[in-house]
C-alpha cells in the first residue's frame, strides 16, 4: 500500500471508544519497549507519529492509527493498532489487571478482522509472558506474524543463534520469523507485502459480499 495520510485516530481505554470506521486492522503486541510504536512509524513514513520513547510502559492505552493510501490502484484505509506493552516491572497488580482485561476486550471485539504482529527482541529469549501470549493468539485463531526486532543490535553470527533460540522458545518455524529493524528499516517492505495481502482479501471478501446481496435483491 502506498501511504498518503496517517494520523492517531483515537487513544482508547474500552470499546464505545475505539473508532466506528475500523474495516482491516494490524495489532501490534509485545512487551514493553520492543519497538512496537516504532515499527508503526517506519511502516507508514512518520518519524515519530506513534510516540516511542526509551522509557518502557509509555504507552499506556490503545492507540488506533488510522492510514489511509492506495492499494492495487484503489483507495484503501486500514488501521495500526498499537497496544501498550507488557513485562514492565514497575506495574501494579490491580494496573496489569486493568492492562489485561483492556487488550483481552480489545482482541475480542469483533468490530474488526485482526492481524496480530508479536513484537520480540532479536537480543534475548522470549519471556515466560511472550510465549504466553504466544499460544493464547495461535490458541484463539488468530492469524499472526512474529517480528524479530532491532536485528541491526545483532551481528551476522549471533543472528543466525538468536534466531534459533526464539524459534525453538515460540514453536514458529525460522522460516515464518520476520527479522526487523526500525532503524535500518529491513523487512519493511516485506511487512507491506503481508499486510497489502491482508488488506486485498478484505477487499475480496467485500465485493463477494456486496455481490451477493445484489443477486438477492435482483431475486426479490
Ligand atoms: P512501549 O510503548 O513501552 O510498549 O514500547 P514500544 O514497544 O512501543 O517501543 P518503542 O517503539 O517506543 O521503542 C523502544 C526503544 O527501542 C526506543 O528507544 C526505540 O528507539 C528503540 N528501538 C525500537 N526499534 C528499534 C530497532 O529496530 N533498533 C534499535 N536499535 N532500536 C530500536
Ligand atoms: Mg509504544
Amino acid at each position: 500500500m502506498k501511504v498518503k495520510f496517517a494520523e492517531l485516530a483515537t487513544s482508547a481505554v474500552k470499546r464505545d471508544q475505539y473508532p466506528a470506521d475500523r474495516g482491516r486492522e494490524i495489532v501490534l503486541l509485545g512487551r514493553s519497549n520492543a519497538g512496537k510504536s516504532s515499527l508503526i512509524n517506519v511502516m507508514i513514513n512518520r518519524k515519530n507519529l506513534a510516540r516511542t520513547s526509551s522509557a518502557p510502559g509509555k504507552t499506556r492505552l490503545l492507540n488506533f492509527y488510522r492510514v489511509r493510501g492506495e492499494l492495487a490502484g484503489q483507495p484503501q484505509q486500514m488501521y495500526f493498532v498499537d497496544l501498550p506493552g507488557y513485562g514492565y516491572a514497575k506495574v501494579s497488580h490491580s494496573e496489569r489487571d486493568r492492562w489485561l482485561d483492556m487488550i483481552d476486550s480489545f482482541l475480542t471485539d469483533p468490530g474488526a478482522e485482526k492481524y496480530c504482529w508479536q513484537l520480540v527482541d532479536i537480543r534475548h529469549a522470549p519471556s515466560a509472558q511472550d510465549i504466553t501470549l504466544h499460544n493464547t493468539l495461535k490458541a484463539a485463531g488468530y492469524r499472526m506474524l512474529t517480528i524479530v526486532n532491532k536485528a541491526d543490535k545483532v551481528s551476522k553470527n549471533q543472528r543466525a543463534g538468536q534466531l534459533k533460540l526464539i524459534s525453538q522458545t515460540l514453536g514458529v518455524p525460522k522460516s515464518e520469523l520476520m527479522v526487523f529493524s526500525a532503524i535500518t528499516k529491513e523487512g519493511a517492505e516485506q511487512l507491506w507485502e503481508l499486510a497489502d495481502a491482508f488488506l486485498l482479501e478484505g477487499r475480496e471478501e467485500a465485493e463477494a459480499m456486496a455481490k451477493e446481496a445484489d443477486s438477492a435483491a435482483a431475486e426479490a
